[in-house]
């Protein structure tokens, strides 16, 4: 079975080598010639733990193949996925849906045989149904299908949750005359390795696959904003978030993932996703209240982190040395979107501080985005040595096993500010570092 892949970023590139993988052949059109031809030599531009292998190994067996033109990758193609990108409009919040239509027009311009056309972007409510339009105006003698198919990875076990989803969700047009059966069964086929692994598969109608993606995130995006207030009040009222968070989480109705309270979340999707759908539904007249207030909520967060940091700090941090281990949004990937380290390391330089940074793998991609005064380092004691305060804001493996007397050995004061949750309140304070978390007691 042939399919096309419609942009070489992040979703299309780990969805089409994990259909690669399965076994299926895979042409992915990639516009942007610098990344076209990284791709082509198996070079991948993003940071994902275990892609290059997969990527080169498909390209060897000619299972995964790159283009610049749409036309010369959908001949003999079953199903063409639109994964191009869906960034946030210029001031409004609403998905910018630019290159999903152009993708459309150049399919229906060029698509000879019946296809079905399935958007794996994250888009907003209707977008199926428009790209149907678009391609029925421009070749309406074309016979073809629209699907959606969210995909539901998570930077950083992109391979995993993409070879091994918890679900895969399809929406097809169930108000057509066969009712959508004709999609239903290539996209059956498609994931046919996945049934095997008794992966469910819920086939909805449109509107709800394209809601399925939106709902999840601002779903989670809630949790996360919740959770990261009830830790603040922890630090008012003396509770201990890690316990409060074990408790709900041994209710099976609230699940015990998801609960770790942190700086504020960041990424490509969940800031973009809760706006959309914030969007979405006050244009539907229907607006979603507790999203606006979980968005908002994790802005304000992002930006105060900072006051707290300097609070712990003495209320000034002028001219202090303050070190920053983790830039990226998350661990285990090179992702620096919407991250909160942005946000706090501008404000901590506003106040005058010498910041010295260390991200595992971030450290160059940051530079842009930071303020130039910013220094960086290769390793953690590089960056600890003459620090007055320790910053933690990405919790990368390699910072959990930090030696608290090599801290004290390096910095100029053993101050841990440590806004991920990583260390023992208790073992740090027996080893006489002065140690501040997020919703724990701090130990004395
Ligand atoms: C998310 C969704 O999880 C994924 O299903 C969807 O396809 C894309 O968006 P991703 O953005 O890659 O994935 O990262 P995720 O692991 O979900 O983390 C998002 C943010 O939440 C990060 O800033 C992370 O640090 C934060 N987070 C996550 C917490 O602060 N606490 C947690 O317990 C979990």
């Amino acid at each position: 079975m042939r399919i096309a892949m419609i942009g070489g970023g992040y979703v299309g590139l780990v969805s089409a080598t994990c259909f690669a993988e399965f076994g299926l052949h895979v042409n992915v059109v990639e516009t942007n010639p610098d990344r076209l031809n990284a791709l082509k030599q198996g070079e991948i531009p993003i940071y994902e733990p275990g892609l290059d292998i997969l990527v080169k190994n498909n390209i060897k067996t000619n299972r995964l193949q790159f283009f610049d033109r749409i036309e010369e990758a959908i001949p003999e193609c079953e199903a063409i996925f639109i994964a191009v990108g869906t960034p946030p409009r210029n001031g409004d919040g609403h998905a910018d849906m630019t290159y999903v239509h152009q993708a459309a027009l150049q399919i229906a311009t060029h698509l000879k045989q019946y296809a079905v056309i399935v958007t794996k972007s994250t888009v907003p409510v209707g977008t199926s149904r428009r790209i149907a339009q678009i391609i029925r105006q421009k070749n309406p003698d074309l016979e073809f299908d629209v699907a959606s198919n969210p995909e539901f990875l998570r930077e950083g076990d992109a391979i995993k949750d993409c070879m091994n989803p918890d679900r895969v969700i399809i929406g097809i047009e169930k108000d057509k005359a066969d009712h959508g059966k004709k999609a239903q069964d290539i996209m059956t086929r498609l994931y046919q390795p996945l049934f095997q692994r008794e992966t469910p598969i819920l086939f909805t109608n449109l509107e709800s696959a394209e809601l399925a993606k939106y709902a999840s995130n601002c779903f989670l995006a809630m949790k996360l904003s919740y959770v990261n207030e009830l830790a603040d009040l922890c630090d008012q009222v003396g509770g201990n978030i890690e316990d409060i968070t074990k408790a709900m989480g041994l209710d099976p109705r609230i699940g015990k993932y998801f609960l770790q309270p942190g700086p504020g979340f960041g990424g490509s999707c969940f800031p973009k996703d809760t706006l959309a759908l914030i969007r979405i539904a006050q244009e539907a007249g229907t607006p979603t209240r507790m999203i606006e207030t979980a968005a908002q909520a994790n802005d304000a967060r992002k930006a105060n982190m900072s006051g707290r940091i300097i609070q712990l700090c003495g209320g000034n941090i002028n001219n202090k040395t303050i070190a920053i281990l983790g830039l990226t949004f998350k661990p285990n990937t090179d992702d620096m979107r919407e991250s909160a380290s942005l946000p706090i390391i501008h404000r901590l330089v506003e106040g005058g501080a010498i910041i010295k940074a260390f991200d595992p793998i971030s450290n160059e991609k940051a530079q842009p985005l930071l303020p130039k005064e910013v220094q960086y380092y290769n390793n953690i004691e590089e960056a600890a040595t003459n620090a007055d305060a320790l910053v933690i804001l990405t919790e990368w493996n390699e910072f959990r096993s930090l030696s608290p007397i090599n801290l004290k050995k390096w910095m100029k004061k053993a101050l841990v500010i440590d806004l991920r949750n990583i260390y023992d309140p208790k073992i740090m304070a027996n080893e006489g570092i002065e140690y501040y978390s997020i919703g724990r007691p701090q130990k004395k």
